[in-house]
């Protein structure tokens, strides 16, 4: 059995947050630009400057005629119209402000049966061609997509139980008095992994710690972040805060 070669992805530390979605969407947006580009997105805080870059130069011009979108990841047993779907979150901060017509970008839908859904959200990734670039933010814990701590590499897309961590930090997107799902469909790492490329935005001190067990430490699922590890063009924009416990 051969192993992927095991490489360092490529770590740049900039001044701030607001540097760091500059040079995210810089790279987006060129790969937008390029003929018949599948792009893969995350949700979460983190992007939320990268999509308003992008929404910008889509007023200003940038075409997005024959892109085709994938999200990571989203809540199961919610509604794509539930406030806090990720459904909700794309399609309002970036999709339709972008004019990307409904047919061109794809939410695991967190009402079907799990089992169907997921395998038919990998099929459709397979038949657009893959995932050209795939924006990653990282959990506290290291997670990636919904992929928590323990996630084998080369998992699937699925159904996933959500760490208490995770439904602690995702707590304030949710109206008062809803809870968190206790689950989710995620991309699996394995199907992260075929991304033509892969592009991770880390801002904050809270997520030093992370940032630096994926640089510092070998991969392990115990890391899931730390599989980038095992991807040949990876990339990750950091701000100082998020890089503090790098020498
Ligand atoms: C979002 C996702 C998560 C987030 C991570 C960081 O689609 O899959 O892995 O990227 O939880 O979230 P923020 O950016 O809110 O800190």
């Amino acid at each position: 059995m051969t192993h992927p070669a095991i490489r360092q992805p490529k770590l740049e530390i900039l001044s701030s947050p607001e540097a760091v979605a500059d040079k995210a969407a810089a790279i987006l947006s060129q790969k937008i630009a390029s003929p018949d580009a599948v792009i893969g997105l995350a949700t979460g805080q983190t992007p939320l400057p990268i999509y308003a870059r992008l929404r910008a130069m889509a007023q200003s011009g940038l075409k997005v005629d024959h892109l085709r979108c994938f999200t990571l990841d989203e809540y199961y047993g919610i509604s794509p119209a539930h406030d806090a779907s990720y459904h909700r979150f794309l399609k309002t901060e970036l999709f339709d402000p972008i004019g990307l017509p409904q047919d061109q970008w794809s939410v695991p839908d967190g009402l079907a049966d799990p089992v169907t859904e997921t395998a038919r959200y990998e099929d459709e990734i397979r038949k657009a061609g893959g995932i050209d670039i795939q924006l990653l933010g990282i959990g506290r814990n290291g997670h990636i997509g919904f992929n928590e701590p323990g996630s084998d590499f080369t998992s699937r897309t699925r159904l996933v139980a959500l760490s208490e961590d995770t439904r602690l930090a995702n707590l304030p997107l949710f109206p008062q008095g809803d809870h968190v799902p206790t689950h989710a469909l995620t991309m699996g790492i394995g199907t992260i992994l075929e991304a033509r490329s892969i592009l991770m935005v880390v801002t904050g001190e809270s997520k030093a710690r992370a940032l630096a067990e994926v640089m510092t430490l070998p991969p392990s699922p115990d890391r899931p972040a730390s599989a980038l590890k095992l991807h040949p063009d990876s990339i990750i924009l950091a701000d100082r805060a998020a890089a503090a416990l790098l020498s």
